[in-house]
């Protein structure tokens, strides 16, 4: 029996058509060589590159290409639910077009729409094809969905031309399989599997005229970085956000940019979410009046009124539910521990981050930050780290409060420790 990265999975390997079909072969073989059961999925214009006894020859039963002509009367369904990965490689523009679309238009793509299990793409085309448009929305369309696309590398394509667009080399294609593999088995048995956490991120702008705003120096990087964690950690992510740092495969991203924005999509999904972790640096105050032009300088400097924007964080620990666990974050300059304990306080939070970011390497635009992490338990102190370590230090302290007994109750208002 081989032993591999592999070893006891199950995996679909998709070929469609392109000049690359060739290479699947190789990779069918190293998917075996690495320890999986491989179930070749092979589509009509594939077969015009190799033949079905090839794959047959090299796979662990005899591949498949027909809907219709398969000894198995639903063959997509039963491949599908027999798959712990599906690998599409090469994939075609058509076959990544279908699958966006959800049209099954042969075996490969009913078997796509019909599996749950977690599928990587690896698309090979030619450099046009790969860098219009609809290829690219698809691609980005499968992403949202949770879909893994390895993308192609730089080099020789069909036809003698050069670019990107060729496949990814069969090695790495086995190597980001079993990264796929690892992920999906660490989230199902992460410390947060089956919660569903609502991240905010970045900095609001909140309009001046149609060109200005008041903003703040918040990059988002922290909150994405709790959004990265939380789904490694087995959560169903939300992450409302004013930047377009990249965010975890499956996640539903909200874009915003005022704090008015962020209020509604924060408190319309907040009901529905265990953790609810306030990371995005909004403004307190907006311009009570946006002039509907461009203000010109010759009128000489504008007379800025503000008002006041709502306080979301205080709004959900208003709104927040037994169990319902809420990080606020406080960027502070001063006294920390003073500051952090009267926010926990006054807006019922139950863990509260604080961040010196007068500190050097801390906060902003860092990818490291210094953090204290503040419960009415107590602080930890988290030493100049990553903001993934950050990260995972405030989903430590929020899992903490969820323990039995330790669950802050609306009822709990302001219990402070002694
Ligand atoms: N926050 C919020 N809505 C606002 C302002 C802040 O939800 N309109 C949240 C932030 O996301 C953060 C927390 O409140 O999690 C702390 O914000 P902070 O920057 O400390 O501002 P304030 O609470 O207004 O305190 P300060 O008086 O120190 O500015």
């Amino acid at each position: 029996m081989p032993r591999g990265d592999l070893d006891g999975t199950t995996v679909v390997l998709g070929v469609s058509g392109g000049i690359a079909a060739y290479k699947a072969v190789e990779l069918e073989r190293r998917l075996v060589d690495a320890g999986a059961h491989v179930v070749p999925v092979v589509t009509e214009s594939a077969l015009r590159f190799v033949g079905l006894p090839t794959f047959s020859a090299l796979a662990s039963e005899p591949a498949h290409s027909s809907l219709f002509e398969d000894p198995d009367p639903i063959p997509h369904t039963t491949i599908g639910r027999r798959a712990d990965l599906v690998v599409v490689a090469p994939a075609t523009a058509r076959v990544i077009g279908s699958y966006a679309s959800g049209i099954s238009s042969d075996l490969l793509t009913a078997t796509l729409l019909a599996t749950t299990a977690p599928v990587l793409v690896c698309p090979a085309m030619h450099t046009e094809m790969w860098e219009h448009p609809a290829v690219q929305e698809n691609l980005a369309t499968l992403r949202r969905r949770g879909v893994h696309v390895l993308p192609p590398e730089e080099g020789r394509l069909a036809g003698g031309d050069v670019g990107a667009g060729r496949l990814a080399e069969p090695a790495r294609i086995v190597e980001a399989a079993a990264e796929v593999l690892r992920s999906t088995r660490a989230r199902a048995s992460g410390d947060l599997a089956g919660l569903r956490v609502l991240v905010s991120a970045g900095g609001t702008r909140e309009p001046i005229d149609p060109v200005r705003f008041i903003g703040n120096r918040s990059s988002g990087k922290q909150g994405h970085a709790v959004a990265e964690a939380a789904h490694a950690r087995g959560a169903e992510v939300t992450v409302v956000t004013t930047v377009g740092l990249p965010a975890p495969p499956g996640a539903e991203v909200v874009r915003v940019e005022t704090a008015a924005e962020m209020a509604e999509a924060v408190l319309e999904r907040a009901a529905e979410a265990d953790v609810v972790v306030m990371a995005a640096a909004v403004a307190d105050f907006r311009p009570k009046v946006v002039a509907g032009e461009k203000l010109k300088k010759r009128a000489g400097p504008p007379d800025l009124v503000l008002e006041p924007t709502l306080d979301i964080l205080a709004e959900l620990g208003r709104r927040k539910r037994a169990g319902q666990v809420l990080v606020g974050f406080a960027a502070e300059t001063g006294d920390m521990a003073e500051e952090a304990a009267a926010k926990l306080e006054s807006k019922r939070a139950d863990v509260l981050v604080g961040n010196d970011v007068g500190a050097s390497g801390v906060g902003f635009e860092w990818d490291t930050n210094e953090v204290t992490i503040f419960t009415r338990g107590g602080s930890r102190a988290v030493p100049l780290t990553t903001k993934k370590a950050v990260a995972d230090a405030v989903l430590d302290a929020v899992l903490d409060q969820m323990r039995p007994g330790r669950t802050a109750a609306p009822d709990q208002e302001g219990a402070l420790p002694a």
